[in-house]
């Protein structure tokens, strides 16, 4: 199938690279912020049509940058929240105001670059600090796992979790955006002024960080954290199985602790029971070797139910690629050292193969005395192939707690110590065929704000559905195919974030 959209690079059919284009050594990357999707296709269209080579993403081929509206400082941001370092020997691309890019199509070929085309001339600006620049969307602009505002997002993030409990899915995104844009920041806010040009930034948030600023501490998000509400709200949706409308309704009907619910166990779903049973565990953070234990552990009973089929550690403890071997705890994750619960993806590399494997791994997994609980699940009507949904795919999977051996001597001063011989972790498997398994690798890596914007980019900016399953073009009712994530970034003419920045 032919995507509808642009490749990578955009040519004429056969203009593969771009010493075929008529100007060698000028390849163009049209950056969008400013300029807009449809004129940015224009603009392609028109180079292309004069045999200038345009690429779609950014990448160290490119030579000229070409920016609308963007002031020298704003370019430089750009270019800086790329990241991207020029290999060896070349220097960064000449980032260029668009009268550069309007008179070389004027002329028919590229004019020399003058001082006045050229954007990175300013001086920086010494004493107060000046305002930041940044990409609207969360996928498009890396956000690593520390960053330099933690009591500013987290204070935004308290306000953004108080919203959600209360329904208000408006004031829970404006807070979580705002929280995001504050973890992508290089460095960190010490003036209101440097909110100015950030997005997201409303009032509300302004006001927060304000208050932050001058008091070191904000009145309204002290009072959300002292609040019985926020406090019960936030018990009851830890436990396992407990969602936002049913620790809502046992709010409204006056339950407040574990014991009222353990109180009342005609209640309680089985899954919760379970949850409320291994709380304490669960309430524990998982550890980096717990992780390597679960996989060794997943990828044996794997390998036994159907050889050739694979294990991928997914989530916040995702590996970067490149780092093998389950051994390895150093190397950069999506950057969790820590987290709620541990994902694998399961696949097998012939389309098809993976039908039918989960209950035969599980079994093999109950076998060995490691499944506390699970709970097998797969949605069977197909809207989630062309819709795009968040939390709901329809992967064949399980949601687990598991009897995890603890060495010993582990986790001394424990709960259960001096000789806690195991501990209960949550652990979701996932089964995905391998078609669709870049696309389940992308939705399974997170973190949830990432995933959400990346929906919202691909549905918003380029008209498609994105999903854990694909990405559906709704105008032609194609698939594109996908062997990678970065296809997927590509397809999307994005820029690839590696999983250690897709933290927002
Ligand atoms: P998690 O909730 O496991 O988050 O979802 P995490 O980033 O690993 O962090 P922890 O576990 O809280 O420490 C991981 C990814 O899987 C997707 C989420 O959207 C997130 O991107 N996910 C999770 C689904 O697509 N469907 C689900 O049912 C659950
Ligand atoms: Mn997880």
């Amino acid at each position: 199938m032919l995507p509808r959209r642009r490749r990578a690079r955009v040519g004429s059919p056969g203009a593969a690279a771009p010493s075929a284009a008529r100007f060698p050594g000028v390849a163009i990357y049209l950056a969008e912020p400013r300029m807009g999707r449809s004129r940015r296709a224009f603009l392609t269209r028109l180079a292309l049509s004069k045999g200038f080579c345009v690429l779609d993403a950014y990448s160290p081929e490119v030579t000229h940058v070409v920016m609308e509206q963007t002031s020298a400082e704003e370019a430089i941001c750009w270019q800086e929240r790329m990241a991207m370092a020029p290999p060896p020997g070349c220097t960064h691309p000449a980032l260029l105001d668009i009268s550069w890019f309007t008179e070389s199509m004027a002329a028919g070929q590229p004019v020399p670059v003058e001082c006045r085309h050229r954007l990175e001339v300013a001086v920086p600006r010494k004493g107060l600090p000046s305002p930041v620049w940044m990409l609207p969307y969360a996928c498009q602009r890396p956000t690593p796992l520390t960053h330099h505002n933690t009591s500013l997002s987290e204070a935004l993030e308290t306000l953004a979790e108080a919203a959600g409990f209360e329904g208000s899915e408006g004031r829970f995104l404006a807070f979580c955006r705002a929280a995001s844009v504050l973890k992508a920041l290089p460095s960190p806010i010490t003036a209101l002024s440097q909110l100015q040009a950030l997005p997201h930034f409303g009032e509300h948030s302004c006001r927060v960080v304000q208050e932050l600023l001058e008091h070191g501490v904000c009145e309204e998000v002290e009072t959300v954290r002292l609040s019985e509400r926020y406090q019960t709200m936030k018990l009851f949706t830890q436990i396992f199985g407990v969602g936002v409308k049913t620790a809502d309704r046992w709010y409204r009907e006056g339950l407040r602790t574990l014991e009222d619910l353990q109180e009342q166990p005609q209640r309680l779903t089985q899954q919760q029971k379970a949850g409320l049973q291994h709380h304490q565990d669960l309430g524990a953070l998982v550890q980096r070797p717990d992780v390597e234990a679960l996989q060794q552990v997943v990828e044996a009973a794997v390998g036994q139910a159907l050889p050739g089929a694979t294990v991928t550690l997914a989530g916040g403890f995702r590996r970067a690629s490149g780092e093998h071997g389950p051994r390895s705890q150093t190397g950069p994750l999506r950057g969790k050292l820590q987290g709620h619960d541990v994902d694998f993806l399961i696949t097998h590399p012939q389309e098809g193969r993976e039908a039918g494997l989960l209950p035969r791994v599980m079994c093999c997994l109950k076998k060995q005395g490691l499944v506390l609980y699970h709970q097998y699940s797969r949605r069977e009507d197909p809207s989630h192939l062309t819709q795009q949904s968040h939390t709901m795919d329809a992967f064949e999977r399980s949601f687990c707690i598991f009897r995890l051996p603890q060495p010993p001597g582990a986790a001394v001063g424990g709960p259960r110590w001096p000789c806690p011989a195991w501990k209960a972790v949550r652990v979701d498997l996932v089964v995905a065929p391998i078609s669709q398994f870049p696309f389940a690798l992308l939705g399974w890596t997170g973190s949830k704000h990432f995933e959400r914007e990346l929906r919202r980019f691909s549905w918003k900016e380029r008209g498609l559905r994105l999903s854990s399953h694909g990405l559906f073009d709704p105008e032609q009712k194609t698939f594109f195919h996908a062997a990678s994530e970065e296809d997927i970034f590509r397809h999307l003419s994005l820029e690839y974030l590696p999983p250690e920045q897709r933290n927002a």
